[in-house]
């Protein structure tokens, strides 16, 4: 079966000493493999907030989401964080002090794969997003924004997740290489199989995806 997710009626709200903030209120989507989906809406809408319940960085106060059709949120998140989702932020979160292809390989650390080939196929995933071995090399201060977004697409790759969320990834980029990073997006959901969720405020970048959803107030709908 191909893969999959599905919000079912899903919410999120967070106690604070202001009272409670809704932050998702009954979502419902489905999302395919091969496919990538464009999140729009205002500020404090919830998008990152919903991004951060598909990927099982937090639980749904109530409701499901379904991988598979399987429910993420009963029992660890971790082998599902680690294993299904690859996650992209707008502030790449690249750790300073390691290298380009030692940030890519991380992931396969973590998740207790150390073997030789871990090296190399972090240097192939590199050259697959346009970053030569000279580059992979280097430290991400050393590089400029859009390829150190190019290095956090290649770590969010190397465990092979069916699964590939970025939150603003072009955020911090000018357009034209905010919009090479989105083509690299669309090319992991229609060449690689992937299913992309882009949270984007970008509408050039909106456009370039197969389909557009809008939040507002913790609501998801159609655009
Ligand atoms: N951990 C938290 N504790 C309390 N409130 C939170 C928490 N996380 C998010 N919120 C609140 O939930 C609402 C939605 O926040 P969220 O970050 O999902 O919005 P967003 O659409 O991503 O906004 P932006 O476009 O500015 O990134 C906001 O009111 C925010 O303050
Ligand atoms: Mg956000």
């Amino acid at each position: 079966m191909p893969f999959s997710i599905e919000l079912a009626d899903v919410s999120k709200s967070f106690p604070t000493p202001a009272g409670l903030v809704e932050a998702v209120r009954g979502a419902s989507a489905k999302f395919a493999a091969g496919e990538i989906t464009a999140i729009r809406g205002p500020s404090g809408s919830g998008k990152s907030t919903l991004l951060a319940l598909i990927a099982g960085l937090e639980r749904p106060t109530s409701g499901r989401i379904l991988a598979e059709g399987k429910e993420v949120a009963r029992g660890d998140l971790d082998p599902y964080r680690r294993r299904q989702v690859g996650f992209v932020f707008q502030s790449y979160n690249l750790l300073p002090q390691l290298s380009s292809v030692e940030n890519v390989i991380l992931p396969a650390e973590l998740d207790g794969r150390r073997g030789p080939a871990v090296p190399g196929r972090g240097l192939a995933l590199l050259e697959e997003v346009g970053l030569d071995a000279g580059q992979a090399r280097r430290r991400p201060s050393r590089l400029s924004g859009g390829e150190q977004q190019r290095v956090a697409i290649a770590r969010a790759l190397m465990n092979d997740p069916p699964l590939v969320l970025a939150d603003e990834p072009t955020g911090n980029l000018d357009e034209a290489v905010g919009l090479a990073i989105v083509e690299l997006l669309c090319t992991l959901a229609r060449g690689r199989g992937k299913c992309v969720i882009v949270v984007t405020h970008n509408p050039a970048v909106a456009a370039r995806c197969d389909r557009v959803l809008v939040m507002h107030g913790g609501r998801l709908q159609v655009a």
